[in-house]
């Protein structure tokens, strides 16, 4: 993909307010639904990274995992994701959205 294709496919998304950056530097990540459409977003390392928020091997709701390091493990049957990849480390097969953040002021935005 080159540059402007990278650029145009960020200039066509929407960012959309999620919630409080401050609620995330607590340690609280964030579950929200945009456009039916439902993410989490975690604080990880300083980052912000943004997933889908449901869980593709039997829709749990990830924002309510364990984050350690770099990896979320969802809450409901333990499977892990790399945040960086998306990909499952139980079913290589399975791999998580991600999502462009971006941060105004103290919202967290996210773009779809
Ligand atoms: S629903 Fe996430 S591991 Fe089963």
């Amino acid at each position: 993909m080159s540059t402007a294709d990278a650029e145009l496919i960020t200039s066509s998304l929407v960012f959309h307010r999620v919630g409080s950056a401050a609620a995330l530097r607590a340690g609280e990540p964030i579950g929200a639904t945009i456009e039916g459409q439902a993410v989490a977003v975690f604080l990880v390392d300083d980052e912000f990274i943004a997933t889908q928020g449901i869980c593709p091997h039997a829709t749990g709701p990830l924002h309510e995992g364990e984050v350690e390091g770099r990896t979320l493990t969802c809450p409901w049957h333990g499977w892990s994701f790399d945040l960086d990849s998306g990909v499952c480390e139980d079913d290589p097969c399975l791999q998580l959205a991600r999502y462009p953040v971006k941060v105004d002021g103290d919202d967290i935005l996210v773009g779809l």
